[in-house]
């Protein structure tokens, strides 16, 4: 029997600690027979790798960052995403257009509709249906105050070039999430990201068994540190 494809981002200010509760998500949906493709953003394709270092690395000015972000997205919907979905399966992808909108919007002050036009671009015409504009079915908002997210980056590991921004950027950041949440609240599940890991974990795995696509509340924590 086939089953619909589900497209899940995840989201948060950097050291608000979702990437570590990815791998764990995506176990517990192959333990209850689920194909699950598991990617990040930028990135997730050959392509969209190589332009992610450049936007990581190499200093520019923000259109010129949100193309590349935008065309590395294009080029992991077409490649990656969009063809799992078609196969009915879960992909689970760290971050994906809500942080182009908080990060490049909301955190560098790009016009956001300048971003909504490449978003529209970037996201149609992918699948049958040529209007339809590829959007998440569900993001998982890791909500977490800036300075509470500093202090667990303090010396983790060297920043990149958003991760070395001071903590009035990431308020920006913060806060252009939270306009996107309020502006599609049936998509976004917000989890309080100040809590510990296991808090984090079962806020988590109950908004899955609350929408049915996980069938029990799964106890083990999952995912790596
Ligand atoms: P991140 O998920 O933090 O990767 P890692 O945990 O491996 O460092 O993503 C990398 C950075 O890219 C993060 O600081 C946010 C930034 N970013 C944008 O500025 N705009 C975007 O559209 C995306 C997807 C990410």
């Amino acid at each position: 029997m086939s089953r619909p494809g589900l497209f899940i981002t995840f989201e948060g200010i950097d050291g608000a600690g979702k990437s570590s509760h990815i791998e764990g998500l995506a176990a517990a949906f192959r333990t209850q027979g689920r194909t699950v493709t598991v990617s990040r953003e930028p990135g997730g394709t050959p392509l969209a790798e190589k332009l992610r270092t450049l936007v990581l690395n190499d200093p520019m000015d923000a259109l010129t960052e949100s193309l590349l972000i935008f065309a590395a997205r294009r080029d992991h919907l077409l490649n990656v995403i969009e063809p799992a979905l078609a196969r009915g399966e879960v992909v689970l992808c760290d971050r994906f257009t809500d942080a182009t909108f908080a990060y490049q919007g909301a955190g560098r002050g790009f016009d956001l509709g300048v971003l909504s036009t490449l978003e529209r671009l970037a996201q149609t015409g992918l699948a049958q249906d040529p209007l339809l504009m590829r959007e998440p079915d569900l993001t998982v908002w890791f909500d977490l105050a800036p300075e509470v997210a500093a202090e667990r980056l303090a010396g983790a590991r060297v920043p990149d070039r958003f991760e070395a921004q001071p903590v009035e950027f990431f308020r920006r950041v913060a806060q252009g999430y939270a306009d996107r949440a309020a502006a599609a609240p049936q998509r976004f599940a917000r989890l309080d990201a100040a809590q510990d890991r296991h808090r984090v974990w079962q806020q988590l795995t109950s908004v899955f068994v609350r929408k049915g696509w996980l069938a029990i509340m799964v106890a083990s924590q999952g995912g790596m540190q």
